[in-house]
């Protein structure tokens, strides 16, 4: 089946009872047995439940993995892949990833005895030099949060193969319908299905695909036993909001291209971060990996932070709130949102600055989101 039939037939037909072509959500905690050793696939919700089943199988089909859990949160799911891992565990990750996942790793793992190097991941040179007797895993974001770095996957997993790491890619921002990072050689791909999975801002959730059984078996043992599973009707609303991916990531994207270009040109924004321009530096190396630019976008007004207030405030059409992916088009300010929980210096090293504002394209019609945006920055 291709891509799109996935998205709608995978994981659904669920309903053997009745024949409802909807999976059905199954709220029950507990199932019973027929006998003292026989059950019909479920014991425990926890342990499993039959519409989160069909989440997972859904997502593991959208991303070429052999299984998936679906989770929680996206943190959820990260913390699900760390627990991999042991204290005295070494793993490389970006400078400038989200900034709760920077958080888990430089305070709540590292705390627990785990290390992390923090790179710059646009140059595999750096990872592969941070690499020491105790790393075990390469954590890949990209596009990268909030400004949209591109971490060559094929490059960043032939040195993680090269030293026998487990390399793992936070997929969220572009959603399997734009990029695959399994078929690329990542052994892991975590998402936050708050995002464009579910793609109605009206769930959080999480999802851990792996591609090994080993793996997989793993992460199973670790949701179950941590508790990390998402409830039925969580995972009922993201296979929902699955089912629309493709179309709603065309939709999403041909607004973040038209507004892209607008800002591009604007003479008070200083630089627009948005891979699908050309005159993105990672421009050639997006389009080789990725199926599309994606939705997420961020730019640096030309003046202060007061001039950046002044433009949320004008804005009509984008919301001011973290998050992204949803139809309703969103705009934040790293520095005291998204990536507040990052040090200010880590910030800046990053290359966030308090000029630099994130937004989440929705699918409204690119003319109004353009019109909107450009209002703002004139009055
Ligand atoms: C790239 C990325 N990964 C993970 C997360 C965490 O997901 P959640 O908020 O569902 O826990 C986020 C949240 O914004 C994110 O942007």
């Amino acid at each position: 089946m291709k891509f799109e039939t996935r998205c709608v037939h995978t994981g659904v037909e669920k309903d053997s009872a009745y024949n409802s072509c909807i999976t059905p959500i199954y709220p029950t905690s507990t199932f019973y047995w027929d006998d003292l050793t026989t059950n019909r696939g479920y014991d425990y919700t926890r342990s499993g439940n039959p519409t989160r089943r069909g989440l997972e199988e859904n997502l593991a089909a959208l991303e070429g993995g052999v299984d998936c859990r679906a989770v929680c949160t996206g943190m959820a799911a990260i913390t699900a892949s760390m627990f991999l891992f042991k204290p005295g565990d070494h793993i490389i990750a970006g400078n400038d990833i989200y900034g709760g996942t920077y958080r888990l790793f430089s305070d709540v793992f590292t705390n627990q005895g785990y290390k992390f190097s923090f790179v710059n991941m646009r140059d595999p040179a750096q990872v592969e030099a941070a690499i020491t007797p105790e790393t075990k895993a390469i954590w890949i974001e990209t596009p990268s949060n909030p400004l949209l770095n591109i971490v060559d996957i094929e490059a960043v997993t032939k040195i993680a193969h090269a030293n026998n790491l487990i390399s793992i890619a936070d997929n969220t921002f572009l959603s399997p319908y734009l990029q695959r990072p399994l078929e690329k050689g990542v052994d892991i791909v975590i998402h936050s299905t708050t995002k464009y999975l579910n793609g109605h801002s009206d769930v959080v959730g999480g999802a851990v695909i792996t591609k090994k059984e080993d793996h997989q078996e793993r992460v199973s043992y670790i949701v179950n036993a941590m508790g990390l599973g998402c409830s039925p009707f969580d995972a009922w609303l993201v296979l929902r909001g699955v089912k629309t991916l493709g179309p709603r990531m065309e939709a999403h994207q041909r607004g973040a291209m038209a507004l892209a270009r607008m800002l591009d040109e604007h003479p008070k924004v200083q630089k627009v971060y948005y891979p699908g321009l050309e005159s993105h530096p990672q421009h050639e190396l997006a389009k080789s990996q990725q199926d599309g630019f994606g939705a997420m976008l961020s730019f640096d007004v030309a003046e202060d932070r007061a001039f950046a207030e002044k433009v949320f405030k004008n804005l009509k059409l984008f919301q001011l709130a973290e998050s992204l992916g949803g139809v309703e088009s969103l705009i934040e300010y790293p520095e005291t949102m998204s990536h507040a929980s990052m040090t200010a210096e880590a910030r800046r090293e990053a290359g966030i600055s308090d000029r630099t504002i994130r937004v989440s394209v929705g699918i409204e019609s690119p003319e109004d989101l353009v019109a909107d945006m450009r209002n703002a920055l004139d009055a």
